[in-house]
Protein backbone atom coordinates (compact mmCIF):
# COMPACT_ATOMS: atom_id res chain seq x y z
CA UNK A 1 0.00 0.00 0.00
CA UNK A 2 1.00 3.45 -0.88
CA UNK A 3 1.82 5.79 1.38
CA UNK A 4 -1.18 8.26 3.00
CA UNK A 5 -1.53 11.98 3.44
CA UNK A 6 -1.33 11.98 7.15
CA UNK A 7 -2.82 15.09 9.16
CA UNK A 8 -1.00 14.63 12.85
CA UNK A 9 -2.21 17.01 15.18
CA UNK A 10 0.43 17.41 18.36
CA UNK A 11 3.00 16.40 16.35
CA UNK A 12 5.51 19.01 18.10
CA UNK A 13 5.07 17.19 21.73
CA UNK A 14 6.68 14.80 23.47
CA UNK A 15 5.21 11.52 21.98
CA UNK A 16 3.82 13.05 18.49
CA UNK A 17 7.51 13.33 17.08
CA UNK A 18 8.02 9.72 17.60
CA UNK A 19 4.76 9.00 15.83
CA UNK A 20 5.72 10.95 13.21
CA UNK A 21 8.89 9.92 12.86
CA UNK A 22 7.77 5.86 12.56
CA UNK A 23 5.09 7.14 10.12
CA UNK A 24 7.32 9.04 8.03
CA UNK A 25 10.17 5.82 7.92
CA UNK A 26 7.03 3.98 6.68
CA UNK A 27 6.72 5.73 3.87
CA UNK A 28 4.07 8.06 4.94
CA UNK A 29 3.51 11.80 3.94
CA UNK A 30 2.87 13.97 7.06
CA UNK A 31 1.67 17.58 8.24
CA UNK A 32 1.92 18.35 11.78
CA UNK A 33 -1.43 20.49 12.93
CA UNK A 34 0.30 22.18 16.16
CA UNK A 35 0.34 25.10 18.22
CA UNK A 36 3.95 25.63 18.11
CA UNK A 37 6.19 24.35 15.28
CA UNK A 38 7.38 21.16 15.18
CA UNK A 39 11.19 21.83 14.74
CA UNK A 40 11.34 23.43 18.10
CA UNK A 41 11.01 20.23 19.90
CA UNK A 42 13.06 18.65 17.19
CA UNK A 43 16.28 20.28 15.60
CA UNK A 44 19.24 18.85 16.47
CA UNK A 45 18.58 16.14 17.50
CA UNK A 46 19.69 13.28 15.17
CA UNK A 47 16.51 11.06 16.67
CA UNK A 48 14.47 13.13 14.62
CA UNK A 49 16.41 13.56 11.41
CA UNK A 50 13.69 12.10 9.14
CA UNK A 51 11.73 14.73 10.47
CA UNK A 52 13.32 18.14 8.48
CA UNK A 53 10.65 18.14 5.78
CA UNK A 54 7.50 17.74 7.98
CA UNK A 55 5.75 21.27 7.59
CA UNK A 56 3.74 22.26 11.01
CA UNK A 57 0.45 24.56 10.47
CA UNK A 58 0.27 26.21 13.39
CA UNK A 59 -3.56 25.77 14.58
CA UNK A 60 -5.70 25.97 17.21
CA UNK A 61 -7.65 22.88 17.30
CA UNK A 62 -10.07 24.54 19.83
CA UNK A 63 -11.16 27.07 16.60
CA UNK A 64 -13.13 24.72 14.03
CA UNK A 65 -12.69 27.26 11.44
CA UNK A 66 -8.77 26.91 11.74
CA UNK A 67 -9.21 22.93 11.74
CA UNK A 68 -11.56 22.62 8.39
CA UNK A 69 -9.25 25.12 6.77
CA UNK A 70 -5.75 22.89 7.97
CA UNK A 71 -7.48 19.27 6.80
CA UNK A 72 -7.63 21.01 3.25
CA UNK A 73 -3.95 21.52 2.55
CA UNK A 74 -0.92 20.84 0.40
CA UNK A 75 1.27 18.46 2.48
CA UNK A 76 4.42 20.84 2.38
CA UNK A 77 4.91 24.74 1.41
CA UNK A 78 6.13 25.28 -2.46
CA UNK A 79 7.48 27.75 -4.56
CA UNK A 80 5.21 27.51 -6.68
CA UNK A 81 2.46 25.28 -5.62
CA UNK A 82 1.36 22.42 -7.33
CA UNK A 83 -0.98 23.00 -9.87
CA UNK A 84 -3.70 20.82 -8.61
CA UNK A 85 -5.39 23.04 -5.38
CA UNK A 86 -5.14 21.67 -2.21
CA UNK A 87 -7.52 18.56 -0.90
CA UNK A 88 -8.14 17.12 2.58
CA UNK A 89 -5.46 14.62 3.66
CA UNK A 90 -6.69 10.49 3.86
CA UNK A 91 -6.51 10.06 7.12
CA UNK A 92 -6.03 12.43 10.40
CA UNK A 93 -4.31 11.46 13.66
CA UNK A 94 -5.54 13.56 16.38
CA UNK A 95 -2.38 13.81 19.25
CA UNK A 96 -3.08 17.41 20.29
CA UNK A 97 -4.10 18.61 23.58
CA UNK A 98 -3.54 18.80 27.48
CA UNK A 99 -1.65 15.57 28.33
CA UNK A 100 -2.56 15.44 31.77
CA UNK A 101 -4.35 17.22 34.80
CA UNK A 102 -2.98 20.15 36.71
CA UNK A 103 -1.38 21.52 33.63
CA UNK A 104 -3.68 23.91 33.12
CA UNK A 105 -6.86 24.77 34.95
CA UNK A 106 -9.15 21.33 35.53
CA UNK A 107 -12.06 23.71 32.95
CA UNK A 108 -9.09 24.58 30.41
CA UNK A 109 -8.07 20.58 30.22
CA UNK A 110 -11.65 19.50 29.46
CA UNK A 111 -12.32 22.25 26.99
CA UNK A 112 -9.66 22.04 24.82
CA UNK A 113 -9.12 18.43 24.94
CA UNK A 114 -13.39 17.77 24.16
CA UNK A 115 -13.45 20.91 21.73
CA UNK A 116 -9.93 19.70 20.19
CA UNK A 117 -11.40 16.48 19.46
CA UNK A 118 -14.85 17.04 18.63
CA UNK A 119 -13.46 20.00 16.33
CA UNK A 120 -10.96 17.06 14.33
CA UNK A 121 -13.27 14.25 14.37
CA UNK A 122 -16.01 17.09 12.53
CA UNK A 123 -14.06 18.36 10.16
CA UNK A 124 -12.59 15.14 9.05
CA UNK A 125 -16.38 13.60 9.15
CA UNK A 126 -17.64 16.56 6.83
CA UNK A 127 -14.43 16.70 4.61
CA UNK A 128 -14.94 13.07 3.36
CA UNK A 129 -11.63 11.88 5.41
CA UNK A 130 -12.36 8.11 6.32
CA UNK A 131 -9.86 7.61 9.08
CA UNK A 132 -9.37 8.84 12.05
CA UNK A 133 -7.09 7.56 15.09
CA UNK A 134 -7.20 9.30 18.19
CA UNK A 135 -4.69 9.53 21.55
CA UNK A 136 -7.43 8.25 24.39
CA UNK A 137 -5.53 7.09 27.15
CA UNK A 138 -5.85 4.08 30.11
CA UNK A 139 -6.79 6.72 32.55
CA UNK A 140 -10.42 6.40 31.75
CA UNK A 141 -10.56 3.33 33.54
CA UNK A 142 -10.48 5.39 36.41
CA UNK A 143 -7.33 4.63 38.34
CA UNK A 144 -4.23 6.69 37.61
CA UNK A 145 -5.75 10.22 38.87
CA UNK A 146 -8.29 8.48 40.42
CA UNK A 147 -8.70 9.90 44.09
CA UNK A 148 -7.00 7.21 46.76
CA UNK A 149 -6.16 4.34 46.12
CA UNK A 150 -8.41 2.79 43.72
CA UNK A 151 -8.07 -0.85 42.11
CA UNK A 152 -8.66 -2.63 38.65
CA UNK A 153 -11.92 -4.50 39.51
CA UNK A 154 -10.42 -7.62 37.68
CA UNK A 155 -7.27 -8.23 35.29
CA UNK A 156 -6.60 -8.24 32.55
CA UNK A 157 -8.12 -5.15 31.89
CA UNK A 158 -9.70 -4.88 28.22
CA UNK A 159 -11.27 -2.81 26.49
CA UNK A 160 -14.78 -4.53 28.07
CA UNK A 161 -13.81 -3.37 31.17
CA UNK A 162 -16.09 -0.66 32.91
CA UNK A 163 -15.05 2.89 32.29
CA UNK A 164 -15.49 5.37 35.42
CA UNK A 165 -12.79 8.33 35.81
CA UNK A 166 -12.90 10.76 37.85
CA UNK A 167 -10.36 13.43 36.93
CA UNK A 168 -11.22 16.06 34.02
CA UNK A 169 -8.30 15.00 31.98
CA UNK A 170 -9.32 11.51 32.07
CA UNK A 171 -12.85 12.54 31.61
CA UNK A 172 -12.26 14.35 28.78
CA UNK A 173 -10.56 11.30 27.02
CA UNK A 174 -13.16 9.15 27.59
CA UNK A 175 -15.84 12.06 26.29
CA UNK A 176 -13.28 12.19 23.07
CA UNK A 177 -14.32 8.55 22.90
CA UNK A 178 -18.59 8.98 22.85
CA UNK A 179 -17.68 11.87 20.47
CA UNK A 180 -15.87 9.44 17.80
CA UNK A 181 -18.35 6.55 18.33
CA UNK A 182 -21.41 9.41 17.54
CA UNK A 183 -19.70 10.73 14.73
CA UNK A 184 -18.46 6.82 13.94
CA UNK A 185 -21.96 5.57 13.64
CA UNK A 186 -23.24 9.07 12.18
CA UNK A 187 -20.51 9.48 9.10
CA UNK A 188 -19.66 5.44 8.57
CA UNK A 189 -16.09 6.19 9.21
CA UNK A 190 -13.21 4.34 10.90
CA UNK A 191 -12.51 6.08 14.05
CA UNK A 192 -10.20 4.21 16.28
CA UNK A 193 -9.47 5.13 19.52
CA UNK A 194 -5.90 4.45 21.28
CA UNK A 195 -6.41 3.70 24.88
CA UNK A 196 -2.28 5.04 25.70
CA UNK A 197 0.04 3.88 28.78
CA UNK A 198 2.48 6.45 30.26
CA UNK A 199 4.63 6.90 27.34
CA UNK A 200 8.38 5.98 27.64
CA UNK A 201 10.70 7.71 24.95
CA UNK A 202 13.91 5.44 24.78
CA UNK A 203 16.18 7.46 26.72
CA UNK A 204 13.75 7.42 29.75
CA UNK A 205 14.18 3.58 30.00
CA UNK A 206 17.64 4.38 31.68
CA UNK A 207 17.66 7.98 31.98
CA UNK A 208 15.42 8.53 34.91
CA UNK A 209 13.97 6.12 37.54
CA UNK A 210 10.88 5.95 36.70
CA UNK A 211 10.77 2.40 34.88
CA UNK A 212 13.31 1.08 37.60
CA UNK A 213 10.94 2.24 40.22
CA UNK A 214 8.49 0.07 38.12
CA UNK A 215 10.68 -2.83 38.51
CA UNK A 216 11.89 -2.61 42.14
CA UNK A 217 8.90 -1.45 43.72
CA UNK A 218 6.08 -2.62 41.97
CA UNK A 219 3.56 -2.30 44.88
CA UNK A 220 4.06 1.56 44.38
CA UNK A 221 3.33 1.41 40.58
CA UNK A 222 -0.51 -0.16 40.67
CA UNK A 223 -2.10 3.16 39.02
CA UNK A 224 -0.44 2.25 35.87
CA UNK A 225 -1.43 -1.06 35.79
CA UNK A 226 2.56 -2.56 35.40
CA UNK A 227 1.78 -1.39 31.30
CA UNK A 228 4.12 1.15 29.71
CA UNK A 229 3.50 2.40 26.37
CA UNK A 230 7.11 2.77 24.10
CA UNK A 231 6.58 5.94 21.78
CA UNK A 232 8.35 3.95 19.22
CA UNK A 233 5.76 1.27 18.86
CA UNK A 234 3.14 3.70 19.13
CA UNK A 235 4.02 4.99 16.27
CA UNK A 236 3.63 1.47 14.63
CA UNK A 237 0.26 1.06 16.36
CA UNK A 238 -0.82 3.72 14.31
CA UNK A 239 0.44 2.82 11.23
CA UNK A 240 -1.16 -0.36 11.79
CA UNK A 241 -4.10 1.90 11.94
CA UNK A 242 -3.88 3.79 8.55
CA UNK A 243 -3.17 0.23 7.45
CA UNK A 244 -6.49 -1.58 8.54
CA UNK A 245 -9.62 -0.32 7.32
CA UNK A 246 -13.30 -1.16 7.56
CA UNK A 247 -13.86 -1.55 11.64
CA UNK A 248 -15.80 1.58 12.33
CA UNK A 249 -15.19 2.90 15.49
CA UNK A 250 -13.22 1.32 17.64
CA UNK A 251 -11.23 1.72 21.21
CA UNK A 252 -7.77 -0.35 21.79
CA UNK A 253 -5.64 -0.59 24.66
CA UNK A 254 -2.27 1.03 23.00
CA UNK A 255 0.32 -0.79 25.44
CA UNK A 256 3.16 -2.74 24.91
CA UNK A 257 3.10 -6.56 25.24
CA UNK A 258 5.21 -7.05 28.79
CA UNK A 259 4.84 -6.27 32.20
CA UNK A 260 6.88 -4.15 33.74
CA UNK A 261 8.46 -5.85 35.77
CA UNK A 262 10.83 -9.11 35.73
CA UNK A 263 8.11 -11.67 36.67
CA UNK A 264 7.48 -14.40 34.27
CA UNK A 265 4.34 -15.19 35.13
CA UNK A 266 2.01 -12.45 35.49
CA UNK A 267 -1.23 -13.89 37.00
CA UNK A 268 1.09 -14.91 40.61
CA UNK A 269 2.75 -11.57 40.71
CA UNK A 270 -0.39 -9.95 40.45
CA UNK A 271 -2.09 -12.74 42.80
CA UNK A 272 0.90 -11.56 45.15
CA UNK A 273 0.12 -7.88 45.30
CA UNK A 274 -3.73 -8.33 44.58
CA UNK A 275 -5.35 -11.64 46.24
CA UNK A 276 -8.59 -10.76 46.04
CA UNK A 277 -9.26 -9.20 42.67
CA UNK A 278 -10.27 -11.70 40.07
CA UNK A 279 -8.72 -13.26 37.15
CA UNK A 280 -10.72 -13.32 34.35
CA UNK A 281 -9.58 -14.13 30.45
CA UNK A 282 -6.66 -15.87 31.49
CA UNK A 283 -3.11 -14.04 31.31
CA UNK A 284 -0.35 -15.12 29.11
CA UNK A 285 3.41 -15.38 30.42
CA UNK A 286 4.76 -12.04 31.29
CA UNK A 287 1.68 -10.37 29.71
CA UNK A 288 1.05 -6.86 30.83
CA UNK A 289 -1.88 -6.58 33.09
CA UNK A 290 -3.58 -3.96 30.67
CA UNK A 291 -3.94 -6.08 27.58
CA UNK A 292 -3.23 -5.28 23.72
CA UNK A 293 -4.66 -8.55 22.70
CA UNK A 294 -6.84 -6.54 20.87
CA UNK A 295 -4.73 -4.14 18.96
CA UNK A 296 -2.54 -6.95 18.23
CA UNK A 297 -5.59 -9.03 16.71
CA UNK A 298 -7.14 -6.95 15.18
CA UNK A 299 -4.82 -4.56 13.81
CA UNK A 300 -1.48 -6.77 13.33
CA UNK A 301 0.74 -4.76 16.19
CA UNK A 302 3.48 -6.36 17.28
CA UNK A 303 6.04 -4.82 19.63
CA UNK A 304 9.55 -4.51 19.01
CA UNK A 305 10.88 -2.61 21.45
CA UNK A 306 10.21 -4.20 24.57
CA UNK A 307 12.00 -2.88 27.53
CA UNK A 308 13.72 -5.81 28.59
CA UNK A 309 16.15 -4.67 26.14
CA UNK A 310 16.67 -1.42 27.15
CA UNK A 311 17.33 -1.87 30.61
CA UNK A 312 19.17 -4.43 31.28
CA UNK A 313 20.43 -3.85 34.82
CA UNK A 314 17.89 -2.57 37.92
N1 LIG B 1 2.67 11.29 27.58
C1 LIG B 1 1.99 10.19 27.98
O1 LIG B 1 2.54 9.37 28.75
C2 LIG B 1 0.59 9.95 27.48
C3 LIG B 1 -0.12 8.85 27.99
C4 LIG B 1 -1.41 8.60 27.54
C5 LIG B 1 -1.98 9.44 26.58
N2 LIG B 1 -1.26 10.51 26.11
C6 LIG B 1 -1.89 11.39 25.13
O2 LIG B 1 -1.03 11.50 24.00
C7 LIG B 1 -1.14 12.82 23.44
C8 LIG B 1 0.23 13.45 23.35
O3 LIG B 1 0.79 13.56 24.66
P1 LIG B 1 2.20 14.27 24.92
O4 LIG B 1 2.73 13.71 26.19
O5 LIG B 1 3.02 14.24 23.70
O6 LIG B 1 1.72 15.75 25.21
P2 LIG B 1 2.53 17.11 24.97
O7 LIG B 1 1.96 18.12 25.92
O8 LIG B 1 4.00 16.87 25.01
O9 LIG B 1 2.14 17.50 23.48
C9 LIG B 1 0.86 17.96 23.15
C10 LIG B 1 0.97 18.85 21.93
O10 LIG B 1 -0.35 19.37 21.66
C11 LIG B 1 -0.22 20.72 21.31
N3 LIG B 1 -1.48 21.43 21.62
C12 LIG B 1 -2.04 21.64 22.83
N4 LIG B 1 -3.17 22.33 22.70
C13 LIG B 1 -3.35 22.55 21.39
C14 LIG B 1 -4.33 23.25 20.62
N5 LIG B 1 -5.38 23.84 21.20
N6 LIG B 1 -4.20 23.29 19.28
C15 LIG B 1 -3.12 22.70 18.68
N7 LIG B 1 -2.15 22.06 19.35
C16 LIG B 1 -2.26 21.99 20.68
C17 LIG B 1 0.93 21.26 22.14
O11 LIG B 1 1.51 22.43 21.56
C18 LIG B 1 1.89 20.05 22.13
O12 LIG B 1 2.83 20.13 21.07
C19 LIG B 1 -2.12 13.58 24.32
O13 LIG B 1 -3.40 13.51 23.74
C20 LIG B 1 -2.10 12.80 25.62
O14 LIG B 1 -3.29 12.96 26.35
C21 LIG B 1 0.01 10.78 26.54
Amino acid sequence: MPGLRVAFTGGSGKVGRHVIQTLVNHGHQVINLDLVDLSTTTSGDPTFSALQNVHTIKCDLTDSGQVFSALNTHMTLGEPFPAEPPRPVDAVIHFAGINKPMVVSDGETFRINVLGTHNVVEAACKLGIKKVILASSVTVYGVAFGQGDLEYASFPVTEACDTNPTDPYALSKLCGERVARGYAARFGVDIYCLRIGRVFEPHEYTGGDMFRGYVREPEKWFQHGWSYTDARDLGAMCHCGLLTSGLGFQVFNAVNTTITNESSDTASFLRGLYPHIPQTGGLEQSEAPISNRKIRRMLGFKDEHDWRIYLTSW
